[in-house]
């Protein structure tokens, strides 16, 4: 273990699309809170669940019987909406992450804009930090963004490694050296730093050995491979590969 590791990489696994893959039929399978219990099951750290505002995956219910049937912190990726502060208040999961929203979007394509839109910002992060849920801002690995949410006064940052994930080569190196510094400025600020976005097995193991990285949140490549090979499985081995990175 690196010295300035935090104790053990955490894990989050994001189950949106086991959530997507029951409402394209329009029932209750597969469901989401089976994927939990099993994430639970072989050492996942966390569940991760994003209820977006058209809730073409996760749906209001989902966060109640993931809460009920899991001891597993949850991490409630949530937009800066007024509709969504109301839910997680209600909800208070572990943690909230809020991410940047577009109706049009596939995923979370880009980072928030923490920087831009401070006033918005603020009083959710506030009111959210005052229920005791800890309070993460999904940016891009930017000064000008983690400026933002120390401004804020973020507990916790998750930097989107979408870049990192998609660029090959000698760009890949640029994105995960900005990984590596905006995550050494951040802890030197006192933000604990997470990650995700696009992490898959190839990608995983240069930002899980980023020491001061004390989460990742991994979802789509998760599921696509459970469908092959089982959620148990798939999720031991991203848990192997993070483990081997940082050890
Ligand atoms: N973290 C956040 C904040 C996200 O919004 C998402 C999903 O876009 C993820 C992590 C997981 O990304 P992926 O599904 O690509 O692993």
């Amino acid at each position: 273990m690196n010295a300035l590791s935090p104790a053990r990489l955490r894990l989050g696994v994001n189950i949106d699309h086991v959530a997507t893959i029951r409402n394209a039929r329009g029932g209750a399978h597969p469901d989401p809170v089976r994927a939990a219990q099993i994430v639970a099951a072989v050492g996942g750290d966390g569940i991760t669940a994003h209820l977006r505002e058209d809730r073409r995956h996760i749906r209001d219910e989902d966060l109640a019987r993931i809460q009920a049937s899991t001891s597993l912190p949850l991490n409630l990726e949530m937009a800066a909406t007024d509709e969504m502060l109301d839910i997680a208040l209600r909800h208070k999961p572990h943690a909230a992450c809020i991410v940047p929203e577009r109706r049009e979007e596939r995923t979370t394509e880009g980072g928030l804009d923490a920087a831009g839109q401070h006033n918005r910002l603020a009083p959710i992060v506030q009111r959210l930090s005052d229920a005791g849920i800890r309070v993460s801002l999904f940016i891009a690995p930017e000064m000008r963004q983690l400026d933002a949410a120390i401004r804020l006064g973020a507990p916790v940052v998750e930097f989107h490694t979408g870049e990192y994930a998609h660029a090959e080569g000698d760009a890949r190196a640029v994105e995960l050296k900005r990984l590596a510094d905006m995550a050494a400025l951040a802890a030197r600020n006192g933000i604990e730093p997470h990650a995700g976005h696009g992490l898959t097995y190839d990608n995983v193991q240069p930002v899980a050995a980023i020491p001061q990285i004390a989460e990742l949140n991994i979802g789509h490549y998760l599921i696509g491979e459970a469908v092959f090979v089982g959620l148990e499985h798939a999720v031991r081995r991203m848990r192997e590969l993070m483990d081997a990175a940082r050890g």
